[in-house]
């Protein structure tokens, strides 16, 4: 009795120092990494400069540019620029990092469409800006997101990639249209301090540089901005130019070309006992960078699966491609095992034969889908940060079911090292021209 009373007392002690612990392991957990995932850079910490509207123009709207431009307008109005800043996605995550700043600095990059101007950063912290209000923000220019003059437009002058061009607007040439510099400001993006990522989240660039593409002289717009004859301007030249289209990964037409698959049965007959082994085989055969690339929530999920006569799954796997990322305390890219350009990976599926009255009608089944982001992720974007659209977010890219039995030579199978039927846009074997010849690339930033 007398030895018990502060034993307990010491304890206590203990027990509420571990509490102590604890919630400040929470707090530091919540409270150590700040909203932003990413650094700054000196190409993307500013807002493009406030920009006036080129002599003989009436104003800088895409719409206007619309009435000379008119199949670019088209183009542009479906792509994901021209919904960067409405995209409900972006909506949604934007209200999630209390509508911080930099985000429009590439999602609506104009000073003209910024209601806020940013004079300085205390301490150099980008969640402690010093604003002003804009005077000349423009709300509804706003909703262009990435507009025509965020690429084209500076200091009064239409920039483009022709010198020779006879123009109501003033033009100038500059050779940054040809090359992925004009991709790269938005398109790149560092780690900060306490971020550890294998390149930044929603960074294309270091995965493309130095790959089999970019080495052929390859930009972004081979494959993103489909070459096309017509008159660039009504009424002008025919002139050689590029659909002004963006597709990725919200579009299952454009990820079929990035994506082949083939689930190859096994080579001979197998019997009854035998190991039958069914190979699923995926490649990287259309996209200059891995994929998926840029924004870390994207996903392949892959899925094998052997069925009875009935229908009834008998075995199941699954799997991701994708990165593995800690978010808290600090950023960690712990694994990713995402597809660099033209290389595949391998996905077996083994099973003993059984007899052949229940092989027969068995079936061996291979699906590949594409994820913009998870499950999880998207409604939590419904139930805490006010998603109310519904968006489409994830599309089956390949799907192939076999018998059981079924058996045969190898088919020959676009894989890295086959050679592609000329033409063809997503055989692998040497990088295909996705519309017209590569320029030489360069990159630097865009101002
Ligand atoms: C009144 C008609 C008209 C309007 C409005 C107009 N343009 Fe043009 N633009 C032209 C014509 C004509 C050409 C030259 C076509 C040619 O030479 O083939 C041209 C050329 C261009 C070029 C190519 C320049 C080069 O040197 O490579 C770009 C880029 C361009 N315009 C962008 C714009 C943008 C952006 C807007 C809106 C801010 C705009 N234009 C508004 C008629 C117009
Ligand atoms: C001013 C910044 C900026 C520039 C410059 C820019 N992009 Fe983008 N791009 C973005 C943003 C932001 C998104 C995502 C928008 C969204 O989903 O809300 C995007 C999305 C895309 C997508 C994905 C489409 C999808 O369906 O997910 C592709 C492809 C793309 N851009 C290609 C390009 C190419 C090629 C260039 C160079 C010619 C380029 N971009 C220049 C900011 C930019
Ligand atoms: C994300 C940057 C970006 C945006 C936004 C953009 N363009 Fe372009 N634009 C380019 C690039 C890159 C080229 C060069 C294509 C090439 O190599 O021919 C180009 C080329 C052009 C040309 C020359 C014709 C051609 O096909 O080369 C015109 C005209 C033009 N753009 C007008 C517009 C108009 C009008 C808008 C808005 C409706 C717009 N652009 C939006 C990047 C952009
Ligand atoms: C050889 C063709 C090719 C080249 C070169 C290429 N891409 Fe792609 N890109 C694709 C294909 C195909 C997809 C669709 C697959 C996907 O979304 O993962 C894609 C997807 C994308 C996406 C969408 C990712 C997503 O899911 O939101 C972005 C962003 C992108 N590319 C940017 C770029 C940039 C920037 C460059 C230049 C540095 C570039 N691409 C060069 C073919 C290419
Ligand atoms: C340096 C330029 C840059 C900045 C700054 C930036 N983004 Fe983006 N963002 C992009 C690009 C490029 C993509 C397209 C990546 C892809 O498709 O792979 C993108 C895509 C997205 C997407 C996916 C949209 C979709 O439809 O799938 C969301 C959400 C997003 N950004 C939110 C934000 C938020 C929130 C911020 C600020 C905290 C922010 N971005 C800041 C360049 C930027």
């Amino acid at each position: 009795m007398v030895t018990t009373a502060p034993r307990s007392r010491r304890s206590l002690w203990w027990l509420a120092a571990g509490v102590v612990v604890l919630v400040g392991a929470w707090w530091l957990t919540f409270h150590l990494r700040g909203i932003l995932i990413f650094g700054l850079r000196d190409d993307y910490r500013q807002a493009v400069p406030y920009q006036a509207v080129p002599a003989g123009l009436t104003s800088l709207r895409a719409e206007s540019c619309g009435q000379c431009h008119q199949a670019i307008y088209e183009e542009w109005k479906t792509s994901i620029h021209a919904h960067a800043f409405v995209d409900p996605l972006f909506q949604a995550y934007w209200r999630k990092d209390r509508q911080i700043w930099i985000c429009l600095n590439c999602h609506a990059p104009l000073e003209n469409q910024q209601p806020l101007l940013i004079k300085g950063l205390v301490n150099d912290n980008a969640e402690r800006p010093i604003t002003e209000p804009n005077p000349r923000y423009d709300a509804e220019y706003q909703l262009e997101g990435i507009t025509c003059a965020t690429c084209h437009v500076r200091d009064g002058v239409v920039l483009g990639p022709f010198d020779d061009a006879v123009a109501p607007h003033p033009t100038r040439y500059d050779p940054r249209f040809r090359t992925t510099e004009i991709c790269y400001t938005c398109h790149q993006v560092k780690s900060g301090a306490l971020q550890f990522y294998n390149g930044g989240p929603c960074a294309t660039f270091f995965e493309f540089e130095g790959g089999p593409y970019a080495k052929r002289g390859y930009v972004c717009q081979n494959c993103h901005m489909p070459e096309i004859e017509r008159p660039i301007a009504v009424g002008g030249p025919v002139r050689q130019g590029r659909q002004h289209l963006w597709r990725g990964g919200h579009s299952p037409e454009m990820i079929q070309r990035a994506l082949e698959a083939q689930l190859v049965p096994p080579a001979t007959e197998v019997r009854a006992g035998g190991e039958a082994r069914f190979l699923l085989q995926i490649t990287n055969a259309g996209a200059g960078h891995s994929i998926p690339t840029g924004d870390p929530d994207r996903s392949f999920q892959v899925e094998l699966e052997l069925k009875d006569a009935n229908g009834t799954v008998i075995r199941r796997q699954s799997h991701t491609i994708s990165r593995w990322i800690i978010w808290r305390p600090v950023i960690l890219e712990v694994f990713q095992n995402r597809i660099p350009p033209l290389q595949s990976r391998a996905y077996y599926l083994t099973y003993r034969m059984p007899d052949a009255a229940r092989a027969a009608g068995m079936t061996v089944h291979a699906k590949v889908t594409y994820h913009i982001l998870t499950e999880k992720a998207y409604d939590r974007l419904k139930s805490k940060y006010g998603l109310t659209e519904e968006v489409p977010h994830a599309f089956t890219i390949f799907e192939q079911t076999v018998p059981l039995t079924s058996h045969g030579p190898r088919p020959v199978v676009q894989t890295a090292t086959a050679t592609a039927p000329a033409g063809s846009f997503g055989a692998a074997a040497e990088p295909m021209p996705c519309s017209g010849e590569p320029d030489m690339s360069v990159h630097g930033g865009l101002s």
